[in-house]
């Protein structure tokens, strides 16, 4: 991402002890984790199963939106299934030699998971194939006429694929998967919830109504709720008493440029460049990305799925459109 968004779904980079926050705040148990009912009940059917059979469970792929928590729940699978969790991602691993070395060093009852999975080279998915199907590793040792192909055993291990687009990933891979389950965007009341946890393992006090303000802002995803919480929390240690009541949210908010519907301005930018060129008629999205100076991939991955959620943005077979919502939301902004 070109600047960094308060209300970016990407975990930051540049502050290692936000980070060590965040994982903080992750569940590590179903028990704890609130949201995705039906993601929660599959899984852990799933989890009993392999464990009363004594195997490996099924490969997992998990799709959605970031920052609805496809990390966590890879750390929970693993926590339950009292396995090691070995983390990468798809741009991580460059060659077919380096997924041979992460596979073979599994034990097993491993999990794997692939962050971004849609972004594996070709070569390196070929090698996928087979060890998902039969854990077998097949390698060419050597060059030319004394190149001879091996075929090595791999420990049985489960892998658990994240992606934000299910689209994007070539079907002999997305078939390999025996579980595929898409992470919704939660519900206001279970963001709130999110956030009065996160709230109390910080150690700071919120109020109810200050809690349910920033619910509403948090574009339906716990990393944005537990990142204005931090952000919130701040504010009323400098200039205030540390307590987060309902007027301190809505200072600290209007402070980070914030609106009611959690759109920072980048989004307002988006949508008026969309509604001042375009008005009601569809545009193309490098066309919006042309106008707004971001990739193509960060408007379709960041921006777009929640504008869409919430109906400010519609997709045409011609392009994006900006609604008549979005029209009365960004009028409503400049009044
Ligand atoms: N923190 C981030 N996501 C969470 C979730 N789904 N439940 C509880 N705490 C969370």
């Amino acid at each position: 991402m070109p600047v960094e968004r308060i209300i970016d779904t990407v975990a930051h980079e540049d502050d290692r002890d936000e980070q060590a926050v965040e994982i903080s705040l992750r569940p590590t148990s179903f028990a704890e984790y609130i949201g995705q009912e039906r993601l929660k009940t599959n899984l852990k059917l799933a989890i009993d199963a392999a464990k009363k059979r004594g195997e490996a469970m099924d490969h997992v792929l998990l799709y959605g939106p970031p920052g609805l928590g496809k990390t966590t729940m890879a750390g929970i699978i693993a926590h339950e299934m009292g396995a090691n969790l070995r983390i990468t991602s798809g741009p991580a691993i460059e060659k077919a030699g380096d997924l041979a070395s992460i596979l073979t060093n599994l034990a097993d009852g491993d999990v794997l998971f692939i962050d971004e999975i849609h972004r594996l080279r070709r070569a390196v998915e070929e090698i996928l194939y087979s060890a998902m199907e039969d854990y077998k590793l097949d390698i060419v040792i050597g060059k030319g006429p004394a190149a001879r192909s091996v075929r090595l055993d791999l420990p049985k291990f489960t892998i658990i694929g994240a992606t934000t687009r299910t689209g994007s990933l070539a079907a002999p891979l997305r078939d390999r998967f025996g579980h595929q389950y898409r992470l919704e965007y939660y519900q206001g009341s279970e963001i709130q919830q999110i956030i009065e946890r996160a709230a109390r393992i910080l150690d700071s006090k919120i109020t109810p109504e200050a809690s349910e303000l920033l619910s509403a802002r948090s574009r339906l995803t716990p990393r944005i709720a537990n990142r204005l919480l931090k952000r919130v929390r701040d504010y009323a240690d400098v200039n205030g008493d540390g307590i987060i009541d309902q007027p301190t949210t809505s200072r600290a908010l209007e402070l980070l440029d914030i609106d009611e519907l959690g759109l920072d301005p980048a989004d307002r930018n988006m949508l008026q460049l969309m509604i001042e060129n375009y008005d009601d008629r569809p545009v193309g999205l490098t066309t919006i990305a042309a106008l707004t100076g971001d990739e193509a991939s960060t408007i379709e991955d960041f921006y777009e799925p929640y504008l869409m959620q919430l109906g400010l943005i519609e997709r045409t077979p011609r392009g994006r459109r900006a609604t008549m919502k979005a029209r009365e939301h960004i009028r409503k902004q400049k009044d």
